[in-house]
């Protein structure tokens, strides 16, 4: 039986890896008309596996960049680790230059999938910072939960210095904490840090608590609906100040990128709409003044804002 069109287009994206000059568009398009490829045969109800058999080529091609290798890899054990996201906000390209693996890693950072995460470090980051004028010169309670290398509260460190603040980091991973402690030692004993599973770490979140912010940037992608909900009902009940407020990050339903993170990344995400945040949040409608949804400037993530009641 000869190649189906997906094995075909999977075969001329690697085609090119094996030559230095395929340049930024000729990969570009090349990827662009697998990925095609690939929404139809996921529209046709072709299975996850039968996909990953027929583009297998492609994705091995794509290790020639060492990022998406380690995207590919789960190095620490799970998608999307702090040393990722590191990466991602540094917005370095760490393969040669002029190879195949630097021109598809130039796609990736000059693309919405990058700008969507830096644009959630900025508003978080602006978060942080209107948490701290909104309290003048009262001291100011902060949670970070899953905070990875903690790269929002790194940006505004000038703000921070001299600050009446407490800061309490959260991570299920002890090497994400291990940085952001280390980037944050200025704040010395005004930084605490809470190793776990956030679902497993409410009672000593709240030991610390409670909070004028409590942030969970990147985190609603990887949580099934069930437990989202339940994050989200502990947050608002037993973290939160009165009047306090509750930000979470998702990426929005649709997202074009998905097929390239799944099929050439190994990095699924949990997409959600307006109406699955609505969901999430309706079984603690008694605990929220209000909620807003907005969106980032690629479009692509959610940005959730829920003000607790007073
Ligand atoms: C994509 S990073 C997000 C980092 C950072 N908050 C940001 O906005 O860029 C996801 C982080 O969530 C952490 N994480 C994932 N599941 C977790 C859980 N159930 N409890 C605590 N941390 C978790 C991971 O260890 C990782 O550092």
């Amino acid at each position: 039986m000869g190649m189906t069109l997906l094995e075909q287009r999977a075969a001329e994206f690697a085609a090119l890896s094996s030559d230095c000059d395929g340049g930024f568009w000729r990969i570009g398009a090349a990827m662009a008309s697998l990925l095609a490829e690939v929404t139809d045969a996921e529209l046709d109800g072709k299975s996850k596996d039968d996909i990953a058999q027929a583009v297998a080529t492609a994705r091995e091609a794509c290790t020639r960049s060492p990022f998406f290798a380690y995207a590919q890899q789960w190095p620490r054990g799970y998608a999307g680790d702090f040393a990722i996201v590191e990466h991602i906000v540094a917005q370095r390209n760490d393969a040669q230059p002029g190879t195949f693996g630097w021109e598809l890693k130039q796609h990736l950072m000059t693309g919405p999938m990058v700008q969507q995460h830096i644009n959630k470090i900025v508003h978080q980051a602006r978060l942080i910072q209107e948490a701290l004028v909104g309290r003048g010169d009262e001291p100011v309670s902060i949670l970070l939960i899953a905070c990875g290398g903690a790269a929002d509260l790194r940006r505004i460190q000038p703000q921070l210095m001299g600050r009446d603040v407490k800061v309490v980091l959260n991570d299920a991973d002890a090497g994400a904490l291990e940085l952001a402690a280390q980037e944050l030692a200025y704040l010395g004993d005004q930084l605490t840090v809470v190793h776990g599973n956030v679902m497993r770490s409410i009672d000593e979140l709240s030991q610390h608590g409670p909070y004028d912010l409590v942030i969970a940037g990147g985190l609603y992608d990887y949580l099934p609906q069930r437990i989202a909900s339940r994050l989200a009902g502990k947050v608002l009940t037993r973290l939160c100040k009165p009047g306090g407020l509750f930000y979470f990050s998702n990426v929005g339903e649709a997202n074009p990128y998905r097929v390239m993170l799944e099929h050439l990344m190994n990095w699924p995400l949990i997409e959600r709409t307006e109406a699955d945040i609505d969901e999430i949040v309706a079984p603690h409608a008694e605990q929220v003044k209000e909620m807003h949804i907005g969106r980032d400037g690629t479009g692509l993530t959610l940005l959730v804002e829920i003000r607790k009641t007073l």
